[in-house]
């Protein structure tokens, strides 16, 4: 990867990247292409969700994921310049997530991306997921211009399927690792839970649904706080979840779904918005980012919401579960700032966020 040195990547003049750019995602199991100008604005967002094929298996089965991105993936790059009325000769490069993700799935939108830069000259570039989840912040769905744009420094949270991060970012393409998970990532808490609830996957939307009517106060689930610090740990909460469980059904008792349901959402919302906003105040930041898969639960939103101290900026629905347009509005980004990949390039399924 290379990145410029010059005039370019000095803070502040990243704010308004002119670019157009093709993004191209395909990290889990969704299979998704977007076009995304300037990286704000989202001219399509085509995204084929595997879903249905996982929920077979109760989680997703990385064989299945691949083959599937290799079916999906031709048909969604086209239907995404289709639907913003473009050519590849109309736009500026194409950008792929390089990782983190699972192999298998990753080397499908790599190559593909790959060939379509072979094929148009257009520049190459490899981005990161998780700088993905951030950027959807910036986006504004339906080619609406946003108007509220996160300021710097600012905090930020990535909660996904996959991980679970607290984030300084103190300028575009500027981060500093505050923490992350120990063992689960917050999302696939959600799932594992949902699976003891028999509530299918994927969990936190299911979990989020059979919370409606339950009491988050029903039962007093721990919290790791680890010290206050910016780490994250769910294993024990997963457990105490399970424990209850086992310890009603010898009871004979009936599984109040949604009590457990609320509670266990309640526990998991409250260390995540707690380590969050401590974070926020020691260092001195104003706005918040909440992105990743995990971000679109209701409870979590509407917490965040209440408070009045910091702005808080959390993409709309459609843009929190993976999507290519957040890769897209990245690439804007990198592509600015001078990066440019070779088609050396190679996936990178553990490419952590610090290392950016
Ligand atoms: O960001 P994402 O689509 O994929 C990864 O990068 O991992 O996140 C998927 C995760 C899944 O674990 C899913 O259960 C969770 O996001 N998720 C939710 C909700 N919607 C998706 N968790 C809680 N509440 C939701 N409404
Ligand atoms: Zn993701």
């Amino acid at each position: 990867m290379t990145i410029a040195t010059d005039e370019e990547t000095k803070p502040g003049v990243l704010e308004n990247p002119v670019a157009r750019i093709l993004g191209i995602e395909t990290s889990c199991d969704e299979t998704a292409a977007a076009v995304v100008d300037n990286g704000r604005e989202i001219l399509s967002s085509e995204v084929a969700s595997q879903v249905d094929l996982h929920a077979q298996f109760g989680g997703i089965f990385p064989e299945v994921a691949s083959r599937q991105h290799i079916l999906a993936i031709y048909p969604i790059v086209d239907q995404a310049l289709k639907e913003a009325h473009l050519k590849l000769a109309d736009l500026d490069g194409i950008a792929v997530t390089r990782g983190p993700g699972l192999p298998g799935s990753l080397v499908v939108g790599i190559n593909m991306a790959k060939g379509l830069s072979i094929g148009s000259g257009l520049p190459l570039l490899g981005i990161n997921h998780l700088e993905g989840h951030l950027y959807s912040a910036w986006l504004s769905d339906e080619g609406k211009k946003k108007k509220k744009i996160p300021n710097f420094p600012l905090l930020a949270l990535i909660v996904s399927g996959g991980h679970t991060e607290l984030v300084l970012m103190k300028d575009h393409l500027v981060y500093e690792r505050l923490g992350g998970t120990l063992d689960d990532a917050a999302g696939e808490a959600f799932d594992k839970v949902a699976r003891m609830l028999e509530l299918g996957y994927p969990g936190g939307p299911a979990i989020q649904e059979a919370s409606e009517g339950g009491n988050p106060a029903a039962f007093d689930f721990p919290r790791a706080w680890l010290d206050d610090s910016y780490d994250f740990s769910f294993s024990g909460l997963k457990t105490a979840v399970l424990r209850t469980i086992q310890q009603l059904q010898k009871e004979k008792k009936d599984l109040p779904i949604p009590d457990l349901a609320a509670s266990f959402q309640n526990a998991i919302v409250d260390v995540l918005i707690r380590k969050t906003l401590l974070a926020a105040e020691e260092y001195k930041t104003k706005d918040i980012i909440i992105a990743g898969g995990v971000s679109a639960n209701r409870a979590l939103r509407e917490v965040i919401t209440a408070q009045k101290k910091y702005r808080v900026h959390i993409p709309p629905l459609s843009l929190c579960t993976d999507n290519a347009a957040m890769i897209a509005g990245a690439g804007c980004y990198r592509y600015h700032a001078g990066q440019r990949d070779g088609l050396e390039m190679d996936a990178a399924p553990t490419w952590s966020i610090s290392e950016l």
